[in-house]
């Protein structure tokens, strides 16, 4: 029932409400609230009183008019207060610091990578570029690496398109009658940047001086040392009267320069069908200082690449004169640098793009 009492109780709460604004929503909230003319609670209020017996009718209607003209002006004089406090047609402060604008930054290998290539274009190398997918003549025949090398299993290459099995066995029958396997040129990811050498030979002759970097891709599973992609620099120099000499004292001014000035270098008897001699070659390990430690297993070493003197079988299949021409080539893993340079332990970090990792390497 509506009484006198009930529209005090409606300007209590209008009163209360609109003490706690804050701003110019909320203000139109309380306006449609109390001023809505449909469900609104003035509207309403309107319409219990014209519900009420005709004796309460006129007073209940003053004080219902009253109350309306009161949350009028009352939402007024707020809505001009409301106005005032706002800041200048909504300005920039100019005095509030910029948001940090997020840019972008190199990958940790890449940064690496980078800081190889310097060293050695400052030595009058040029880097040449060729593509990952690979046929076994640039990535093995040419190297002189035989067929039955294990490299050229199937077990540690990836072919794109499987070549013959060697197990293949002609059916029984006489030679005339006997199938021809079809010819199936094998195309497979390059296991080693080693294949840019035969591709830069092909199409240059001496003297030659180049680096090759780019990625490699071998069957491996992904452990805290192996990864099925990583990247490495490769490096070929051929000339008249180049020796070993000239091999260990580039590698040595490489090393150094990416390490310290006074880095340890050990160069020690290897294998690879494309060079010979061949070496692998160490540095002093810089966690232990040669003492010994889990990172070199205890030996004081760490190998760093693999490195010798050009095959003279290579030579002959790029059709160069091996009595007139002599060079070098090197093989330096590039994640190897890396993880030993900024003490990683794990060479899938780098491939995680986990951008807590990332974000450590800026330059
Ligand atoms: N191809 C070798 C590898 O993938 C690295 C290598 C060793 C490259 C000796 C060379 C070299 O050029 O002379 O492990």
């Amino acid at each position: 029932m509506l009484d006198a009492a009930e529209i005090d109780r409606l300007r209590a709460e209008f009163t209360g409400t609109l003490s706690r604004v804050t701003g110019a929503d909320d203000l139109r909230a309380v306006r449609d609230r109390y001023l809505a003319r449909k469900g609104g609670v003035i509207a309403d209020l309107m319409k219990a009183v014209a519900a009420a017996p005709p004796a309460e009718r006129p007073a209940l209607g003053r004080l219902a008019n009253a109350l309306k003209n009161d949350i009028e002006a009352g939402l007024s004089l707020r809505r001009a207060a409301v106005e005032a406090a706002r800041p200048v047609a909504d300005a920039v402060d100019v005095t509030l610091p910029g948001r940090p604008v997020l840019i972008g930054h190199r990958h940790p290998m890449a940064i690496v990578r980078e800081q190889i290539e310097t060293i050695l274009l400052r030595m009058g190398y040029e880097i040449i570029d060729g593509p990952e997918a690979e046929d076994e003549y640039h990535t093995f025949e040419a190297l002189n690496i035989p067929p039955e090398h294990p490299a050229r299993d199937m077990q540690d290459t990836l072919y794109l398109a499987a070549p013959m099995p060697q197990s293949w066995i002609p059916p029984a029958g006489t030679a005339a009658d006997r199938p021809v396997p079809p010819a199936r040129p094998a195309t497979l990811l390059r296991t080693h940047t080693s294949s840019m050498q035969i591709r830069h030979m092909e199409t240059h002759r001496p003297p030659i001086r180049i680096i090759a970097p780019g990625r490699v891709f071998r069957r491996d599973n992904p452990d805290l040392t192996h990864s099925p992609m990583f990247q490495q620099i490769e490096g070929l120099v051929v000339g008249e009267g180049i020796t070993m000499g000239d091999l260990k004292g580039t590698l040595v001014a490489v090393i150094r320069e990416m390490f310290r000035p006074d880095t340890r270098v050990m160069f020690r008897p290897s294998f690879f069908p494309y060079t010979e001699p061949s070496a692998d070659v160490f540095m002093g390990c810089a966690a232990c200082g040669g003492a010994g430690c889990a990172m070199c297993k205890r030996t004081g070493w760490i190998e760093v690449l693999g490195c010798g003197m050009v095959h003279p079988a290579v030579f002959e299949a790029v059709g160069y004169d091996a009595e007139r021409y002599t060079g070098f080539a090197f093989g330096i893993g590039v994640e190897r640098i890396a993880i030993l340079k900024h003490a990683v332990d794990d060479i899938r970090l780098f491939y995680d793009n986990d951008l807590r990792f990332l974000e450590q390497f800026r330059d």
